[in-house]
């Protein structure tokens, strides 16, 4: 495996990378969070590290006080008041800026509004905005008076929001009037009133005024403009409300790739302190950088990269709206140029959608403002790796390849750029101060080289908080597979399969649920499509099992490059390039040619739905898809192939 020493430009004028070494860290033991906590402002400081007694939960700065608002903006108005935290590019071209002062006065006034609305310390406020501003300015509001946010991805529909405010017992709902997509308008407001008509009482709802004038909005009896309250409201002096380290600071959804939502939450001092330390050691923010990272705020990788991270570390966030590709494929660069971008933080996904429309469009714009390269999300293969690399970094900006989960809160396996080197395809070591082992069925550790279970052997502060009541159970499975969680023997399960080399670089095969068993042996989907896309015409492959008279056999579907290509030269190719790479026995049984994969708005593929497909099984729980329409496409396709 190519090994890449990172880029010596980097090294150079990198700022605040933590070089304190991962052996000592990893020893001083849950002291070493310490000085993650320290990164963050205390109202009251705590007076113990953790607290066990919520095993296998463990709780973070027991005693602390502080409030998330406060950290991510009254902290810098002494120093860095005219700075831009805000950088906002709409889907019309429209621009707008927001310096940290900004945000303290709009974040004060509807944290104002809210509480006039009768919004107290503890309740749920459930915000259902695309990427706007005031996305997270309602966030910081509700931190700054101690209400939990709940934000819903705004592609959801009525009927995934409504489960998502029930759940959480929701008090107060956010959301605008509507939205573009490329030419098209989104009606938001309508889809927020179908899933209010369905709650037994109508909490107060604030509507954000996006299309502007021509389109005339109704207001209903318990509904506000936004704009409208914070003309009131301006000039409020809202004082930050003192949260315990242990209170929620949000809830939010897993994407639901595997079944049901799950509802997670996480409290205010173990996250904030989880998410300020990776930004600096990860993404070496410090203030004044810009950083856009492309996730949807909805997403757990929005929270903890678009917002927390970034304002706690006094950076610059970049937010667009709308597609990357509208109104051309110029578009990301011209953010990039534009906005004067250091970090760029994207998936697998959107960097294999950049390769296939080719590098000429980032080479026709100024790339030079990039410093540092990120990806998040799925395994994403040496190729692409490198294509990013190449084409985007210009070969002087290291690549982070950040592993983590909503569950986690933040990233705790990557290499720290200027630090350590990177291998194509391989996450790099866990981050000092987390502990992982890749273990068997039975949960005994493997040796380096062998696949296996993905587990984490120490907490860590950011970590998901307990729930209430069987919800405690629910999430507690988390720790049943291999342990009694109240046991010693402490092991967090992540379902992901991966391999550790001998120099502890972690290389993620996949979800364990994406598994797949042919000829008795273990497939990782991941690697088998690692192998299709090296395919000349490949863009994207997704392997399932089939399963036909009992047998499972292996099948792929795949999209291709625009141009015609003969599907026979290439289904063989396909076929020949899993058996030669993969072995004989996972030789492809079906070939499917799709214009799309079905995915989450995450961007993740949708395993579960295209397996539906292959083994003729009706589709459940399908509204979590941002293209749920390629459904009735593929199984076209499958019962004519
Ligand atoms: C996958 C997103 C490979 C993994 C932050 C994990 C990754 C799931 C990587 C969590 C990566 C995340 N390489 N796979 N760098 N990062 N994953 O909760 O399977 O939306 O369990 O959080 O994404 O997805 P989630």
């Amino acid at each position: 495996m190519v090994h890449y020493r990172p880029p010596q430009e980097f090294v150079c004028n990198r700022s605040m990378i933590d070089e304190a070494d991962r052996e000592t860290l990893g020893r001083k033991w849950p002291a070493c969070w310490e000085d993650a906590a320290s990164l963050l402002e205390w109202i009251n400081p705590y007076d113990r590290i953790l607290d066990k007694e919520n095993s296998p939960f463990y709780q973070w700065f027991i005693g602390g006080k502080l409030n998330a608002a406060e950290n991510c903006i009254d902290r810098h108005l002494s120093e860095r008041k005219s700075q831009v935290a805000l950088r906002w590019e709409g889907k019309q071209g429209e621009r707008r800026t927001y310096t940290y002062y900004d945000l303290y006065r709009e974040v004060s006034a509807i944290a104002a509004a809210l509480r006039e609305l009768g919004v107290k310390e503890d309740d749920v406020v459930t915000i259902y905005l695309p990427k706007l501003p005031e996305l997270p300015i309602t966030m910081l509001a509700c931190a700054r008076i101690g209400a939990v946010h709940n934000v819903v991805f705004a592609g959801f529909a009525p009927d995934a929001l409504v489960s998502r405010m029930q759940r959480v017992d929701s008090s107060a709902l956010v959301t605008c009037d509507g939205s573009f997509r490329e030419e098209t308008m989104i009606d938001q407001k309508r889809k927020a009133d179908a899933a209010l008509a369905s709650l037994k009482e109508s909490p107060p709802v604030i509507v954000v005024d996006r299309l502007g004038t021509s389109h005339d909005t109704q207001l209903g009896k318990t509904q506000y403009d936004y704009d409208d309250l914070v003309e009131t409201y301006v000039g409020a002096d809202v004082a930050p409300v003192p949260r315990q380290s242990t209170d929620p600071l949000f809830h939010i959804h897993t994407s639901g790739t595997t079944g049901d939502p799950q509802q997670m939450t996480h409290a205010t001092g173990g996250y904030l302190a989880g998410v300020a330390r990776t930004s600096r050691t990860v993404f070496d923010l410090s203030p004044g950088t810009t950083i856009w990272c492309t996730a949807d705020i909805g997403w757990i990788t929005g929270h903890s990269y678009v917002v927390y991270g970034p304002l706690l570390s006094g950076a610059t966030v970049v937010l667009m709206e709308g597609s990357l590709r509208y109104p051309d494929r110029h578009r990301p660069w011209k953010v990039i140029e534009r906005n004067g971008v250091e970090i760029l933080y994207t998936t697998p996904e959107v960097i294999r959608t950049f390769m296939k429309w080719g590098e000429s469009f980032p080479e026709a714009h100024d790339r030079s403002s990039l410093q540092l390269l990120g990806t998040v999300g799925e395994p994403i293969s040496p190729d692409t790796w490198k294509w990013y690399y190449t084409h985007v970094g210009e070969e002087r900006c290291p690549i982070v390849d950040t592993w983590w989960q909503t569950e986690t809160g933040c990233i705790l396996i990557s290499t720290r750029p200027g630090i350590d080197e990177s291998k194509p395809g391989s996450v790099g070591p866990s981050l000092p101060g987390i502990k992982i082992q890749i273990v068997d069925e039975d949960g005994r550790e493997l040796p380096p080289g062998e696949p296996g279970y993905l587990t984490i052997t120490r907490p860590w502060p950011s970590m998901l908080a307990p729930l209430d009541g069987d919800r405690y159970w629910v999430l507690a499975e988390y720790w049943q597979t291999f342990s009694d969680p109240r046991a010693d023997n402490w092991r967090y399960f992540t379902s992901d399969q991966a391999v550790v080399d001998d120099d502890g670089y972690v290389t993620i095969i996949g979800r364990d649920d994406h598994i797949i068993t042919v000829d008795n042996r273990r497939l990782g989907t991941a690697e088998i499509e690692a192998v299709i896309t090296t395919v000349d015409a490949v863009t994207e492959a997704a392997a399932v099992a089939e399963s036909t008279a009992g047998e499972t056999t292996l099948c792929v579907f795949a999209t291709l490059k625009q141009e015609q290509w003969d599907r026979n030269v290439i289904r063989n190719a396909i076929t020949d390039a899993v058996a030669e790479h993969i072995g004989e026995f996972a030789r492809p049984a079906n070939v499917i040619f799709a214009p799309e994969l079905p995915e989450t708005h995450s961007g993740k593929t949708m395993y579960r739905l295209l397996e539906c497909v292959v083994n003729d099984r009706p589709f459940t729980d399908s509204d979590t898809l941002r293209n749920p329409e390629i459904l009735g496409e593929l199984a076209t396709i499958w019962n004519w192939k």
